[in-house]
């Protein structure tokens, strides 16, 4: 019997051991199958973020970022044209812009509240005129909370710019 016992399990293991790298295999692959499709997955959706439905402006708030939300949705009016005193095509024409209608800066560093622009983008009634972009869907809630915190963090310029290292006065 106990012969007879270790002939079978000799048997049982002469069989695991010939199947054996096949099963290792076929369980490798399906392994291999799962976490490649879950990190897929994954891996896909960051990845995806610059790519994704034309949506290229990054989601820091830097102006660098702010700036191509203007050039995309604040044009023709307000890009190489000052519509209502607004002019938004540049680092300085944004911070030196008062608005006809305000008459203030309509970006007040620190303030995204007290900024006419952020009332002009963000209200569906703000205090003078229609909502912006005119005529035009209105931003998103994250483009605008973009502009708010790039506002509220002291409106500056650069810091995303590498290639700006003369113009940044932020050390970090
Ligand atoms: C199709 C043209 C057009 C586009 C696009 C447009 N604007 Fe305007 N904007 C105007 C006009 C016209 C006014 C004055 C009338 C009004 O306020 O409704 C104005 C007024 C403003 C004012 C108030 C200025 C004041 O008089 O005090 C701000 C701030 C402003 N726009 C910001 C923006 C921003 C930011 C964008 C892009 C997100 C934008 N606009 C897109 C035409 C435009």
């Amino acid at each position: 019997m106990i012969k007879l016992r270790n002939k079978k399990s000799a048997f049982y293991i002469n069989v695991f051991k010939k199947f054996s790298p096949i099963v290792l295999v076929i369980a490798a692959l399906m392994l291999y199958g799962c976490s490649d499709s879950s990190t897929g997955a994954n891996g896909s959706s960051p990845g995806n973020g610059a790519g994704n439905g034309g949506e290229e402006i990054g989601t820091e708030p830097t102006f660098n970022n702010v700036s191509q939300i203007f050039s995309s949705t604040c044009a023709p009016c307000h890009i190489n044209a000052s519509d209502s005193g607004v002019r938004l095509d540049s680092y300085e024409n944004v911070m030196n812009s008062v608005g006809d209608q305000y008459g203030i800066l309509v970006v007040q560093p620190g303030d995204a509240n007290g900024s006419p622009l952020v009332d002009k983008i963000e209200s569906s009634n703000p205090q003078f005129g229609v909502r912006m972009p005119e005529n035009e869907s209105p931003l998103s809630s994250a483009r605008i909370n973009q502009i708010r915190t790039w506002i509220n963090d002291g409106a500056e310029n650069g810091s995303n710019g590498n290639d700006e290292d003369d113009n940044g006065g932020s050390d970090y």
